[in-house]
């Protein structure tokens, strides 16, 4: 354990395997935030007032006001709650979902929250903000400051936006290293957040699943229990990190790799990403960048799967094209 210190507060921390160094904590009003911003590097900028209007929001708050719409519960049997996409599951031989996903009213799941103890199953909430919401967090929505990430939006000529997904997390959860196709700011509400960043450039060391695979995009090595002998570039990696807190937002860029903690200190953490499709690439430079390369690996092993017709035979193929030629 070590201890890590945030502009807030400090917090004992796990050492991983692998060092890391931490993300710029800047104002909006630094020129440097911009510049990393537009270099599409992550930044922590600590002035954005992106989600003032929110940050009275709490279990007690939401209950009244959120509506009565279903919300989406992810439920694991540990901490981790990695992300997978149940329409490749045909794709894999006996896979195991890591988690469990249930629909349910905003009451149950505070009720759910409330009751929860050490050792069982664990919730964490992540429902796209739509209008069955309350007139009040309706308001609270309206008064994000859409002004400056609209901006940031034309600025770095990213493409539209998606979507501003609620996320509401019992302390302890994890989300394990991914990355998303996606433009993310992340802003932080209620709680503290720990996130650990690697560039698209450390791909190799991060170990993806194939494309096929339901956990796509998802790291396979285990950060709690690394398996070099499977994984031996892993020992290569290097990552970036910081701690979000109230009204904090972190520019992730697209492609990156982020491994996401809420960090024990109020029971739980709420956050709302806003993210953005990627902007159309004005003219190619070469060499490409690596967040290119990663997005060029996706398209080709996609058209192999495809080709194929059966993601069984990918590893094969995928070897006998590169073993003992390309390595
Ligand atoms: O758990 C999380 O807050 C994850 C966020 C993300 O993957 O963007
Ligand atoms: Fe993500």
């Amino acid at each position: 354990m070590t201890e890590t210190n945030s502009a807030h507060r400090s917090f004992d921390l796990k050492q991983y395997s692998f060092p890391t160094e931490q993300i710029p904590r800047l104002s909006i009003t630094d020129p440097e935030a911009e510049r990393r911003i537009s270099k599409a590097l992550p930044v922590l900028l600590t002035d954005t007032n992106l989600v003032t209007s929110a940050l009275h929001w709490d279990l007690e708050y939401l209950s009244e006001h959120i509506g009565d719409g279903d919300f989406v519960v992810h439920i694991s049997k540990n901490k981790n709650f990695q992300y997978f996409d149940n329409k490749k599951s045909v794709n894999v031989k006996d896979f195991q979902k890591p988690t469990e996903k249930e629909d349910m009213k905003f009451s149950e799941f505070v009720e759910k929250l409330k009751k929860a103890k050490p050792g069982e199953d664990r919730l964490y909430l992540q429902q796209i903000l739509h209008d069955t919401v309350g007139k009040k967090v309706i308001n609270d929505f309206l008064g994000f400051n859409w002004h400056w990430v609209t901006r940031q939006q034309k600025d770095n000529h990213f493409g539209e936006m998606t979507s501003n997904l609620l996320l509401i997390g019992m302390e302890g959860n994890v989300t394990p290293a991914h990355y998303d196709e996606q433009e993310n700011f992340f802003a932080q509400v209620r709680g503290y957040k720990r996130f650990i960043l690697f560039p698209p450039s450390q791909f190799s060391s991060m170990y993806p699943y194939p494309i096929y695979h339901p956990c796509d995009r998802q790291s396979q090595v285990d950060f709690d229990n690394p398996d070099f002998t499977r994984f031996p570039k892993f020992k290569e990696a290097c990552g970036m990190e910081t701690i979000v807190g109230p009204g904090d937002v972190l520019y992730i860029p697209m492609y990156w790799w982020h491994h996401v903690q809420s960090i024990p200190s109020q029971g739980y953490t709420i956050s709302v990403t806003f993210w953005y499709k990627a902007g159309q690439a004005e003219k190619i430079e070469y060499p490409l960048k690596p967040q290119q390369k990663v997005a060029m690996m996706r398209n080709i092993e996609k058209m192999i799967n495809q080709a194929l017709n059966n993601s069984a035979e990918m590893p094969d193929f995928m070897s006998n094209m590169t073993l003992g030629r390309y390595t």
